[in-house]
């Protein structure tokens, strides 16, 4: 993995919008897989800014997002969806038939994630994945635990997972839907590039474990290892405890 240590999270982020706005212009399809949580938040804004001032065109960029809460609709305060409405898609110029998303009030969840997957193939697959990574190793929302899947699926959420998202619904975890729709672990790795990012002293556990630690299902970030082109993004904090 190639990893780059940043003084700061405003470096970071700066960094990885320099990473997809190069992507951007030298292939203006590009396809762009997309998290949500507190880290991304400064990439986006980066982001917004740099479509603002016109150094990068969205209008042919196609998006997935990795994950969704099962059972929230995609107009709910608390979706994902509505994450990436106030924080990136209403402004810039993505053409929102290119804006792909797990409907988490799907009749049928399982079939939902099916048709995420031929989503993805049908547009030739992930060129650029953007990753965050739990204080728990989760990538997505491909939890720690005795198995992993591949596709994407219905997934149980961890309790601090719930907890780590408590802030989307209103502060209580027990309104935190316990059930998520994800990406699988192969989904993301077929992506022909990740970046993963991760800040603060609260992931240097994780961050050490998926760089130097062994490929383990209590790691799912672990398995980036097989990746040939990943780049991990931290700031100091973050990188504490690597080797
Ligand atoms: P965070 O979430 O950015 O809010 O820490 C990361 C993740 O769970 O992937």
């Amino acid at each position: 993995m190639n990893v780059t240590i940043f003084s700061g999270a405003a470096a970071l982020a700066a960094a990885v919008a320099d990473i997809v706005a190069e992507r951007v212009r030298r292939s203006p399809s590009l396809v762009l897989g997309l998290p949500t949580g507190r880290t991304p938040l400064g990439l986006y804004r980066q982001l917004v800014r740099a479509s603002r001032e016109g150094g990068i065109d969205f209008s042919r960029v196609t998006t997935f997002n990795l994950d969704e809460f099962l059972g929230v609709l995609c107009h709910e305060a608390g979706s994902y969806r509505q994450y990436m409405e106030r924080h990136f898609f209403r402004h810039v110029n993505l053409d929102r038939r290119q804006v792909h998303f797990l409907d988490g009030a799907a009749d049928d969840p399982q079939a939902e994630c099916d048709r995420y997957e031929t989503a993805i193939e049908a547009a030739g697959g992930i060129d650029l994945q953007i990753l965050g990574i739990g204080a728990n190793g989760h990538i997505g929302f491909n939890e720690p635990g005795d198995r992993l899947v591949a596709r994407t699926h219905v997934v149980r959420l961890r309790v601090e997972t719930r907890r780590a998202n408590a802030s989307l619904f209103g502060g209580d975890v027990d309104r935190v839907p316990r059930y998520a729709l994800s990406m699988g672990m192969a989904t993301i790795l077929h992506a022909r590039a990740i970046v993963l990012m991760a800040t603060g002293a609260e992931k240097a556990g994780c961050v050490a474990a998926m760089i130097n630690g062994p490929l383990a299902t209590r790691t799912p970030a672990s398995f980036l290892q097989l990746h040939p082109e990943v780049r991990v993004l931290l700031d100091q904090a973050a990188a504490r405890t690597l080797k």
